[in-house]
């Protein structure tokens, strides 16, 4: 089992597209261990995007995730992080595959609508610096046992 950081960019949340997104994972079969909404602080998001802090869209970046609130999410299954960038497609809306999230509803490379961590370390970095231990929560759901055979 793998969990997995995710950001509804403020995007999503003013083209009203949170929930059918949140329906995809769900239908994937990804588990929700956390979730919350908030206008997140500058520097959590210029820590968050670290990373990128050299590169010529950083400022533009900063600017987007704090125009408004967002909601995080730590969703977890099996190889979650690569099945939710799956899920996602290309970074660029423009050049993501119909049938992902990005592919079917942006045509933008920086309101991309979700954020998703991108390996195991970044994983539990990103959830460590948006939730707090007791936030998550391990729950056993009905229906598990026929989405994960063993
Ligand atoms: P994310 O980190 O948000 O899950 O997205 P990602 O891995 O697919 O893309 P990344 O390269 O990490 O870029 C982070 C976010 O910066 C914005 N961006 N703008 N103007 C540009 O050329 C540009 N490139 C990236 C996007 O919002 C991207 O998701
Ligand atoms: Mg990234």
């Amino acid at each position: 089992m793998e969990r997995t950081l995710i950001i509804f960019k403020p995007d999503a949340m003013n083209r009203m597209l949170v929930g059918r997104i949140l329906t995809r994972f769900e239908e994937k079969g990804l588990r929700l261990a956390a979730m919350k909404m908030q206008r997140s602080p500058r520097e959590q998001v210029e820590r968050h995007y670290a990373v990128h802090k050299d590169r010529p869209f950083y400022s533009a970046l900063v600017e987007f995730m704090t125009a408004g609130p967002v909601i995080l999410a730590v969703l977890e299954g099996p190889q979650a992080i690569a099945v939710v960038r799956n899920l996602l497609g290309a970074t660029d809306g423009l050049v993501a595959a119909a049938g992902t999230i990005r592919g079917d509803f942006g045509l933008d490379v920086q309101y991309n609508l979700v954020h998703a961590s991108d390996a195991p370390e970044t994983a539990s970095k990103e959830i460590e610096l948006f939730f707090k231990p007791e936030e998550l929560i391990t729950w056993d759901r009905a229906p598990d046992r026929w989405i994960v055979s063993r």
